[in-house]
């Protein structure tokens, strides 16, 4: 650890007079806060892939649906609620309290997250609804659907899902950009 923080210290003394730092969102976030950032950011960059993916049956690639459902599982569950350690409110975090005083909530949400990409990735074969909604509500109608319900699901029934996760945890735990 000592050993890291001088070559750091030397890199810093050593990095040429005014050449700016890279700008980003992420600037002056550290440690946890700083890796979760980036975590959410590489889900954010999925989801924004599939969703264009699912918006033209010509663009569907399979494929690449399982590739980026992949990504989201394993950014997901366990692996995110890792992320937010009790109180890690260090800024620029926009992550909220609650987090940790509805730690069961947030976790589920987390896990559910988890379930819906496995989903994805099986059901990334299966293409794009073909008849309205109905089959898909019949499958969710009695709590949470088991992962071979969720497999038969059209992918963008699932991608639908897998974004209304992304949205409740963010309308419940993240606080708005300021
Ligand atoms: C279990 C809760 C939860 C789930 C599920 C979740 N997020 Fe987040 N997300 C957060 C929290 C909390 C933050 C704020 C983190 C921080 O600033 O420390 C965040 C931040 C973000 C950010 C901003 C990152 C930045 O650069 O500041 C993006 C983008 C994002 N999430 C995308 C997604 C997408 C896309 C999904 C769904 C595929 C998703 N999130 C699912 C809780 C969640």
């Amino acid at each position: 650890m000592k050993r890291m923080f001088a070559v750091a210290a030397v890199m810093t003394v050593a990095a040429p007079v005014g050449v700016a730092p890279p700008v980003s969102a992420h600037e002056g976030a550290t440690g946890i806060v700083e890796t979760r950032m980036h975590a959410m950011k590489k889900i954010g960059k999925a989801v924004r892939d599939l969703k264009g993916m699912m918006a033209d049956e010509d663009d569907y690639d399979a494929d690449i649906v399982r590739e980026q459902a992949k990504i989201i599982r394993l950014h997901a569950g366990k692996k995110m609620t890792q992320q937010f350690p009790e109180g890690s409110l260090q800024n620029p975090t926009h992550a909220k309290a609650e987090i940790w005083s509805d730690w069961d909530r947030f976790s589920e949400l987390a896990h559910q997250l988890k379930d819906l990409a496995s989903g994805l990735e099986l059901a990334a074969d299966n293409g794009l609804m073909q008849e309205g909604l109905s089959h898909m509500e019949d499958m969710m109608g009695n709590g949470s659907p088991s992962l071979d319900a969720l497999g038969q699901m059209p992918a963008d029934g699932l991608v639908t899902m897998i974004i209304e996760t992304c949205s409740d945890c963010h309308r419940a735990f993240r606080a708005r950009k300021p």
